[in-house]
Formats: structure tokens, sequence, C-alpha cells
């Protein structure tokens, strides 16, 4: 059931997963630091600000988006916003040393992938990549059935397909040396579920 509680629009069990990995990161490398590819509301942004402080962690984050979903206020004075279509704003990133990635953005298969494939190189090694809307098919509900506006050129409109991407990519089936599936919070309506990655080592 979405909720859209503490981070956004997801589950609960799935922000339950955002509470673990967020300890994990603390535990590992000291700061959150995080690029978000989808912002919308800012829901699941804030969230995270909001846990490094319950958590004592600091967060710095980058948000991807399209100027309509600039937050506002800021989340935070370091928040930075690059308002561009994910196939292009990776070019902007600055900083180095992020150690979480948020694949929220367009659901489409070319999206999902391509936001992998652009964002995953700024990840360091030990760091995570998580993707939301991973859901299996289940009853007659394949993926593929949901719309996706994914404002790349504009036109024509694409549907729902990162679980396919996940597997054209060869992240779901463990064909890849360099990132490894952690984690899997699965989904019987065709929409929501989350696929945790890992990355083990660079190109
Ligand atoms: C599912 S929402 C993000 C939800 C957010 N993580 C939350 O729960 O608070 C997806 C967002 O992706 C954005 N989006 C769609 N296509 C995009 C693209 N090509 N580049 C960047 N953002 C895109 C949409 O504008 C939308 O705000
Ligand atoms: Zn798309």
């Amino acid at each position: 059931m979405v909720t859209g509680g503490r981070y956004g629009f997801m589950r609960d069990v799935e922000e339950a997963l955002l509470d673990k990995i967020f300890d994990t990161i603390k535990g590992k490398f000291g700061e959150i630091r995080g690029i978000e590819v989808g912002v919308m509301g800012a829901g699941t942004t804030r969230g995270i600000y909001q846990r490094g402080k319950e958590i004592g962690c600091p967060v710095q984050l980058v948000g991807i988006d399209f100027e309509q979903y600039r937050p506002n206020p800021t989340p935070d004075p370091d928040y930075e916003f690059i308002a561009q279509d994910s196939m292009d704003a990776f070019r902007n990133i600055k900083g180095k040393g992020y150690n979480f990635l948020f694949v929220d953005g367009c659901h489409c298969v070319n999206h999902s992938m391509c936001d992998f494939l652009n964002y995953s190189p700024f990840i360091v090694v030990g760091g995570y990549a998580l993707f939301h809307d991973t859901a299996l098919p289940k009853d007659g509900v394949e993926q593929g059935q949901w719309p996706q506006n994914h404002s790349y050129a504009g036109t024509p409109d694409s549907v729902l397909g990162v679980r396919e991407g996940l597997k054209k990519l060869g992240l779901l089936q463990g064909y890849r040396s360099d990132w490894q599936l952690v984690e899997e919070i699965p989904s019987s309506d065709g929409l929501m579920g989350m696929c945790l990655f890992q990355k083990l080592k660079d190109l």
C-alpha cells in the first residue's frame, strides 16, 4: 500500500529498506552522499535529510528533474538540483564520492537503463543503487501496461519497463562483475517494488 509517508510514494516495507541502507551507509562511509533521479514532490529527498538528522549522519543530495519540480523551499542549503532531462543532467554532476543512487525518474525501459549507465559511474565502490517500481508482472498485470511520459524529445510516450531494463543490463540475472543484487522487495501489482544493488568495482 502506498503511504506517501516518510520517503514519498513508497510502501512501509520499502521505507524500512531505505532506513536500513542509510544505517549501513552511515557505518561504512560516515555520510550519505546521494543522487536522486526523479524528485517530484521531494518526498524522498526530504525524507533522506530527515533520516540523516535522526541517525546523526550528514546528508548531501543532488536531485534531477524538470524545473517545475525544483523543491521549494530547498531541503538543505547544500542541496543541488539539476533541472534537466536525466539523459543530459549527468554531465552537470560536479561532486565525487557519491554512495547512493536512487533511480526513480522516467520508468520507461530506455530511461531506466540510461539512468543506471549514466549515473552509476559516480558511485564509489561499496556504494548502492536503488531502483523503484521493479515489480514482477503478476495476475495478468504487466509493467508494460502503465504509460510513461518520459519527456525525452517529447513524444512518443512509452510504458513502464524498469524490470525489463534491469534484465537488459544483466543486473537482475547477476551477469555483471561490477554490480550485484543485494535485495529485492517484490510487489504483486505491477507497480512499486525495489531492487537494491551494490557496486563491487569500477569498470
Ligand atoms: C515517481 S516520480 C519521483 C517520486 C519521488 N522519488 C518521491 O517519491 O517523492 C518520477 C519523477 O521523474 C521525473 N521524470 C520523468 N521523466 C524524467 C526525465 N526524462 N528526466 C528527469 N526526470 C524525469 C518526473 O518529472 C517525476 O517528477
Ligand atoms: Zn522514458
